[in-house]
């Protein structure tokens, strides 16, 4: 027996298309499922000013398999340095959707992210004056504070401290791996809102260190511990629609993966909607899954949901998942949740 689910068709609000033959190799991969994606601007060398984004934007179009509707949503990645004016024009105009806080060094190419909050200070008066979304990358970097505390820690010291400042700033915790950033949107519904990658739904810190170390789910924010997972979880399948997917797909190629200092990601938009439909249905929440991919994030972001569909399909065994994205002589690896997944797009 197959049992079917039409969905609104849904978006990602949290995605990285890379440059290049990368760009080619992965977008497809995207568009084929999503209408709509945030596209993350840790290019090397960062997508900083309007000039950038309009680039990075025509390459992206120039790569769309023919006959797509895919709209990228572009953004700006804040440094100490951003000109409030280029980016207020980049906003009226409609070029981009929001802008990026990474703290210096916190993830893949952070380099030139923000390492003195105070000077961003002026930046995001005027961003809360034109209703332009900071997306935050939430973690701490100090090199005293662990890992798996980082998030909390950044929630104290940078994420509250920059509300208070500027309470008229619309936030969205990028991917948040913690009860603790649960926690925090709950308590705080004003102009704030929070991203989940698959990943995080479906595995805790020990689907990826037990039994050997498994390369292709270190991304950061770093797995957290089951109790975490299960708060993100009960956040997804809440219905709050201050939660919505972000899949924070993020290809590196599978020799990148597979070595002696492995890079931070998971690829994981060809299967994304897949282990997602498998995650709620497993959570007796297949009900909400509409919401959670396609209705909040539109409403966060005051954008109108998509009119189009798509259909998910369960079947007796589990889908054949693609494994691999060719690109040259770089694959990159699909992510493998490493449980069987009945669902797939039809
Ligand atoms: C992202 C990347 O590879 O660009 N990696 C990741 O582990 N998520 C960067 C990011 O979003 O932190
Ligand atoms: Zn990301």
């Amino acid at each position: 027996m197959t049992q079917t689910l039409t969905l609104r068709r849904p978006d990602d609000w949290h995605l990285h298309l890379r440059d290049d033959a990368m760009l080619q190799a992965v977008l497809p991969e995207t568009t084929r499922h999503f209408a709509r994606a945030i596209i993350m601007p840790n290019l090397v060398p960062p997508v900083v000013t309007m000039a950038d984004a309009q680039s990075y934007k025509a390459r992206i179009k120039a790569a769309m398999p023919q006959g797509s509707r895919f709209t990228p949503l572009m953004t700006l990645y804040l440094t100490e340095n951003t000109e409030a004016d280029d980016l207020a024009a980049a906003y009226s105009s409609g070029l981009i959707s929001a802008v990026k806080l990474y703290p210096a060094g916190a993830t893949t190419n952070s380099a030139s992210g923000v390492a003195n909050f105070d000077k961003v200070r002026p930046v995001l008066e005027r961003m809360a004056e034109i209703g332009c979304p900071l997306l935050v990358h939430g973690e701490v970097t100090d090199h005293d504070i662990d890992i798996f505390d980082r998030e909390a820690v950044f929630i104290d010291r940078v994420l509250d401290p920059i509300r208070r400042a500027t309470p008229a700033l619309k936030v969205v915790m990028e991917h948040i791996t913690t009860k603790d950033g649960a926690d925090y949107v709950r308590a705080n519904p004003e102009r704030l809102g929070a991203t989940i990658t698959v990943q995080h739904l479906m595995l805790d810190r020990n689907h990826m260190l037990v039994g050997g170390m498994r390369p292709h789910y270190y991304c950061l924010p770093i797995l957290k511990r089951r109790e975490h997972r299960e708060a993100l979880l009960s956040a997804a399948t809440s219905g709050d629609k201050r939660f919505f997917l972000g899949t924070d797909s993020a290809p590196h190629a599978t020799h990148a993966k597979e070595s002696e200092c492995c890079s931070a990601g998971c690829f994981t938009a060809p299967v994304a909607l897949a282990c997602l439909a498998q995650t709620f249905d497993d959570a007796g929440a297949l009900d909400r899954l509409e919401g959670f991919a396609s209705l909040n994030g539109p409403g966060f972001y005051g954008l109108p949901p998509n009119e189009d569909s798509i259909t998910l399909t369960k079947s007796e065994s589990p889908a054949n998942l693609p494994k691999q994205v060719e690109n040259g002589s770089d694959p990159i690896t699909v992510f493998d949740p490493g449980s069987p997944v009945y669902w797939s797009v039809t």
